[in-house]
């Protein structure tokens, strides 16, 4: 009795370290997701707008990711995030399949691929509840989606600055 009682104080002393570690590590969306979210995939998942030669163009596959509402909906087959499952995620799980794959994302050579430390960082965001915090849009879809054609290193991640 007293072994067990011994045992379950270590194990709520335990888990109350683990929360601790979670909550001082919790993921910002704004500052450490939304970048390289909108970096690699809102170059075609944008709401509509005119290019610079006047044509009108939609989204892709009618998924919106530049805010939280329409992000959340997801695209013409359904949510795109599900909360705490990333393997039931295609916003995720697309980025992970064989850049050869036709259901590869983002398409290659069309925006800078996730890196290796961005696709386990959203991963992760997922598990934590893929929560938006007070994000909800950003006002100017079109900025800053200049590509050099250059992929980024494996090991980093781009986020936003300040
Ligand atoms: C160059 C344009 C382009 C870029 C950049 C792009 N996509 Fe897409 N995306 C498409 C097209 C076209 C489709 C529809 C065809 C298909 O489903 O593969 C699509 C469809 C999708 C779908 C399926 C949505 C649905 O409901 O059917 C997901 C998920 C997706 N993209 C995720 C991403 C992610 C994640 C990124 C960035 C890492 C990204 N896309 C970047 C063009 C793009």
């Amino acid at each position: 009795m007293l072994n067990n009682l011994k045992t379950l104080t270590l194990t709520a002393a335990g888990l109350l370290v683990a929360n601790a570690a979670v909550a001082q590590d919790k993921i910002d969306f704004a500052t450490q997701i939304y970048p390289f979210v909108k970096g690699s995939c809102a170059q075609c998942h944008r709401p509509s707008h005119t290019d610079e030669r006047g044509r009108t163009k939609r989204p892709k596959a009618d998924l919106v990711i530049t805010n939280k509402a329409d992000f959340m909906k997801g695209g013409e087959s359904g949510p795109v995030i599900v909360a705490g499952k990333p393997d039931e995620s295609p916003f995720l799980q697309r980025t992970l399949l064989p850049i050869d794959d036709d259901d590869h994302q983002p398409p290659q050579g069309k925006s800078p691929q996730w890196t290796d430390a961005e696709k386990a960082l959203f991963k992760k965001w997922i598990e934590q509840g893929a929560d938006f915090g007070a994000w909800t849009e950003d006002k100017t879809p079109n900025d800053g989606l200049e590509w050099d054609g250059k992929e980024f290193p494996a090991d980093s991640t781009r986020t936003a600055k300040g």
